[in-house]
This record gives structure tokens, sequence and C-alpha cells, in this order.
């Protein structure tokens, strides 16, 4: 019975008339002695006399919901004659335009879900951070041309602290304080100093990934990546890894998927190669291990990093970076149906 109630709540909410008539009809298909609200009346002697209390309540607001909404729009009709010509003051303000999930959001959530499957669990760590996290912790050389100022928000006062340029930090947040094995995904916000255009923007996210335990190996995180690949961009999808460098990962890569648009035939997205870059990995580095308290002669790891947006054009061919924060509605619409 509160199932019908409720939906006849939904139905009155929307309810709407444009002429006398027509609300006349409402007000017998309702409140008539054969309206719907007697029929419940009714019914409501058969209600068990524990629920009573609930569905009684429930009637009640169905019934002075009902005679508002019809006494509203009887008021509408009276008052009709105001000069407002070509509006519509029958229109219910009713159905409220729900919002849509973010297309980032989105992609994020997918991304965890594949990891979550695996074993791994979220952990976050601060997005104003010190050097020793995002930078020293990592194996940057205290030369290295990343904390280069034109990549790094610092803060002025503390040339110490700054904006983080990656969630590899969360890493070293999380090796410092616990023991392996340790498997955890690290999705967000990351900044770096870059003139804003279609393909750059000083922050976007990212969602990095760490496995360290006893024995693993390179072979381990292959079998992530082409799992990872498969589940994210169909069965079909090819992956190759090219060697990269990255301070905290030895020996490092970077990970090119069978193009999803050409499905890797050669297109002007992919440039004719077949081939796009989603993400960059490898080993961590020893030196990683033990400046965060991990013993690099018993433990082994690999670590993986990749950028929403870049998933997020790939899966949905965003043109310009720009729209993912503008909140332009007419563009986030357009996800409405993507989860
Ligand atoms: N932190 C790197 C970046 O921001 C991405 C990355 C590369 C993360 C390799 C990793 C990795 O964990 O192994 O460009």
């Amino acid at each position: 019975m509160i199932a019908k109630i409720e939906q006849l709540l939904k139905e009155v909410e929307t309810m709407h008339a444009s002429n006398a008539e027509e609300l006349e009809a409402l007000r017998i298909k309702y409140l008539s002695k054969k309206g719907a609200i007697n029929d419940l009346m009714a019914d409501f002697r058969n209600v068990a006399s524990d629920q009573k209390k609930v569905v009684g309540m429930k009637l009640n607001e169905l019934k002075t919901l009902v005679q508002d909404k019809i006494n509203a729009l009887k008021e509408q009709f009276e008052s009709q004659d105001n000069g407002c010509d070509g509006v519509d003051l029958t229109r219910s303000a009713y159905p409220v335009e729900l919002g849509t999930r973010h297309p980032l959001s989105i992609v994020r959530n997918e991304i965890i879900d594949i990891f979550a499957r695996l074993g791994f669990s979220i952990a976050e760590g601060p997005e104003i951070e010190d050097d020793w996290h995002v930078f020293s912790a990592l194996n940057f050389a205290e030369d290295h041309p990343a904390r280069d100022m034109q990549d790094t928000f610092f803060i002025e006062s503390h040339p110490d602290i700054l904006l983080r340029t990656h969630t590899s930090s969360v890493q070293s947040r999380v090796m410092e304080v616990s023991q392996p094995p340790i498997r955890i995904i690290c999705p967000g916000r990351v900044y770096r100093n870059e003139a804003i255009s279609y393909r750059a923007h000083c922050f976007f996210h990212q969602v990095e990934a760490l496995y360290v335990d006893k024995e693993v190996s390179f072979t381990d995180l292959k079998q992530v990546l082409l799992l990872f690949a498969k589940e994210m961009f169909g069965a079909d999808t090819k992956i190759r890894l090219r060697p990269s460098y990255f301070p905290f990962t030895e020996p490092s890569a970077e990970m090119d998927i069978s193009c999803n648009i050409c499905g890797g035939k050669g297109c002007p997205f992919c440039k004719h190669t077949g081939w796009v870059e989603i993400l960059g990995c490898g080993m961590v580095d020893p030196n990683v291990l033990d400046a965060n308290g991990i013993d690099s002669k018993i433990y082994s790891g690999y670590a993986l990093g990749m950028g929403i947006e870049r998933i997020t054009n790939l899966k949905y061919q965003v043109k310009d970076l720009r729209m993912f924060s503008e909140n332009d509605t007419r563009f986030l619409k357009e996800f409405e149906a993507a989860y």
C-alpha cells in the first residue's frame, strides 16, 4: 500500500491541468467519492495494526498534497487574465532536473572498480605536500628538472611546501606507515605550473597504483596492465610496453594500447601509428623502498600511474581539456547515461 501511495505522490507532484475541465477531472480522479484517496481510505482498514501509523501518515501526506495542488491550480485559473501573454502559469515546477555524474568521476570510479576486484584498496594523501613525499622519498635527485619552478607550484614563503605534481606522493605516505603486503590505488588531483590550453591545464587528475610484497616481478605488472587495458577498453585491446625513465621505478616503461578508435589500423587520433600512450609504470626502485622504511632485500614491488583526463579522452573523445572544469551543463549532460 505504501508503494501505491508513493506512486500517487509522484504522480500528483507533476500533475497539471490546462483548463478548468481538466482540473475538474483531476478533482474527480483523486478527491471524489469514487476517487483514488477514498479507495485508499477503504483499503486502510485492512492494514496491519503495527503498520497503521506509518501508512496513515503517508496517506495524510498524499491527501494534503492533492488538495494543495488542486487549490494552487484553481487559483492560477482564476487569476489567469493577468496580462502574462505566452506565460503558461499552469505549468508545473516539477520534475526538478537531477544533476549528472562528472565524466572524470565516472572514469575514476571505473578504474577503481577494476583494481578493487584485484584486491587493491583506496589510499589518499594531501594535495598540499612537502618536497620529501613528492620528490626526495621517490628518488628524485636534488637537481632533477621536475623540481624546477616551471612545473611545480611552490608556496612562496615555504619553498619546502608545494602542490603535489603527481599522486605518486601517496606511495611514500603509505609505505612510511605500513609494511608489505601493500596493494593500493590512489586517485586524486594534481597540479602543474602549465599554461592553460585545450591540451594542458594547471590541475588534472591521476590514479596511482602500488603493489609491494615478496617476489613481486615485472610479469605480475604486465599481467595487471593487460587485464586493466582489456577491462577498460574492451577485450580486443592489445598493449605494448616501451622502455622509459622515471626516478622512482627501475626498470620503467610507458604503456600504449592499440588505438581504440581505429582498432589499431591507424587514424588521425593515434597519428596513424595504431597505438596510444596511456600510462607510466615500472618496478619500484629499491632506493624508494629503503627511503620509506621497507627492506628492499626482502621486498619488491611495481607501481603505475595514469591521468584520468587522458583515459576519459580516449573513452569519450573530449577534444578540449578545459571542458572538464568549466561546468557547462550541456557538456556534462552528455554523460547522463554513462554510469
Ligand atoms: N608519476 C608519474 C607522472 O606523474 C606517473 C607514473 C609513472 C607513476 C611511472 C608511476 C610510475 O607509479 O611507475 O608522470
